[in-house]
């Protein structure tokens, strides 16, 4: 039965979105690598993120739920076991493309990892390829995907450009340079979320930026880190705030979001198509922060222009771009997305999937190779649209109800909870 969203009156209140999923995968992790126990306050409670808790857990870590705090008691850094069967990804790319980059440089051990079907369609040579460079043992399926298989081998640090815009597969050659012999140099073209740069720096390692290059030394003995707190997802948010911003007369308050600088690319979306979302952003700078910025937007509902986004600006607001789909709708005039490219790639191919999602409700969109082009009519009419199994599609497909004329019947609803479990029970609040 497809879930109904029903032309909404204004939304009003405060909202915390839930934790930040890039952040809480990668406490989980690094937790997991450490050799003293780590709290993890507000660990995002969700199907991907539990899916990385169960990962650590089979490699030989503890966990303990603690009230609203996981409690991890790592291996350390080269303690990873072998489990006695596959270790099970569910529908987390964040978990199959970093886990490689620990696995591959242990003492001893083979590990087979596997997700479900839509994870067996992503790509994985985009992490084998500069591990192989490393020395690594991995093999993937014959058409590059899942399962991985891992032997575990000695590594060597290796000089890399990425060849894609992939916060995963730099933060996976990270994990294997640390455990590599001499430095690994990852050049990065475009930046992309630092969330595994500022917690390793946190937990101690030397890594620093030279340019666009992140480098960091091998053969590091061990990690350590009292605590994490994970702020509010931006990513998440970012479907109230699109809310607060088409749902006329809405005014929102979204509290404890982060606001890293290599996140908050919707926000600047947001400012030039001319939405007032009040927020304090984080001061870019040289050196690699060891802390994640959190602060509250204020966001009020208001008419908007289209935009044109591409180039460096594409990996700071990956996620959000199918929200910028919807906005486009709304806006006065053309908005276009280009360099975009990697949105086929993601859970879904969210280029197609958000076209023709779109197209059904009304809209008038066309998908180019890397992106789309919206012709904004102010309005949307609604329909029906498939979530095909993406969580973004899925919230996606609410935020377009509400801001309708006629309402939208989601399909598969349920592949929310991979990031955002009460997001209906949110959003219900903000419309009583
Ligand atoms: C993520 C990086 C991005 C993003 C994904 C989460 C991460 O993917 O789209 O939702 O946690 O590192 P890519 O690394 O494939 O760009």
């Amino acid at each position: 039965m497809p879930t109904h969203f029903a032309p909404s009156g204004p939304l009003r209140g405060r909202i915390r979105p839930p934790a930040d999923k890039s952040i809480s995968h990668r406490a989980a992790l690094i937790a997991g690598m450490c050799d003293s126990p780590v709290t993890i306050r507000n660990y995002l409670d969700s199907d991907d993120t539990n899916s990385t808790l169960d990962a650590v857990k089979l490699l030989g870590g503890a966990v303990e739920h603690r009230g609203g705090e996981v409690l991890v008691r790592g291996v350390g850094l080269r303690g990873a076991l072998e489990p006695g069967g596959i270790v099970d990804v569910g529908n987390s790319g964040t978990l199959i493309r970093l886990l490689p980059g620990w696995l591959c440089g242990q003492p001893s051990g083979h590990w087979r990892l596997d997700g479900d079907e839509s994870i067996r369609r992503r790509p994985m040579r985009r992490v084998a390829a500069p591990l192989l460079e490393m020395g690594a043992k991995i093999e993937l399926s014959p058409d590059g995907t899942a399962p991985i298989e891992i032997e575990a081998t000695a590594l060597h640090g290796i000089d890399y450009t990425l060849p894609v815009a992939s916060a995963q597969v730099k933060s996976c050659l990270l994990l294997a340079g640390m455990a590599a012999s001499g430095t690994t140099r990852i050049r990065e073209p475009l930046v992309t979320r630092d969330h595994t740069e500022r917690m390793l720096a946190a937990a101690g390692l030397p890594l620093r930026r030279e340019g666009d290059t992140i480098v960091v030394d091998g053969l590091v003995d061990e990690l350590e880190l009292g605590g994490i707190d994970v702020p509010g997802d931006l990513s998440s948010a970012a479907f109230m705030i699109v809310a607060g911003v088409l749902v006329r007369g809405s005014r929102l308050v979204v509290e404890g979001v982060g606001l890293n600088r290599t996140r908050i690319g919707i926000l600047s979306i947001l400012e030039r198509m001319g939405a007032v979302v009040l927020a304090d952003p984080e001061v870019p700078g040289n050196e690699i922060p060891d802390h994640e910025p959190v602060g509250d937007l204020d966001v009020a509902s208001t008419t908007l222009v289209g935009t044109t986004v591409g180039g460096d600006e594409v990996p700071l607001a990956i996620d959000e771009l199918p929200l910028v789909a919807l906005l486009g709708c709304f806006a006065e005039g053309r908005t276009v997305v280009t360099g975009a490219e990697e949105l086929r790639f993601k859970e879904s191919d969210r280029i197609a999937a958000v076209v023709d999602g779109l197209r059904g409700l009304g809209a008038e969109i066309e998908g180019t190779d890397d992106g789309f082009v919206v012709e904004g009519t102010g309005s949307l009419r609604g329909g029906t649209i498939d979530s095909l199994g993406d969580h973004r599609l899925a919230m996606l497909g609410a935020v377009a109800g509400l801001a309708s004329e006629q309402g939208v019947d989601v399909v598969n609803m349920r592949a929310a909870s991979v990031s955002y479990p009460d997001f209906q029970a949110d959003l219900a609040r903000l419309a009583a």
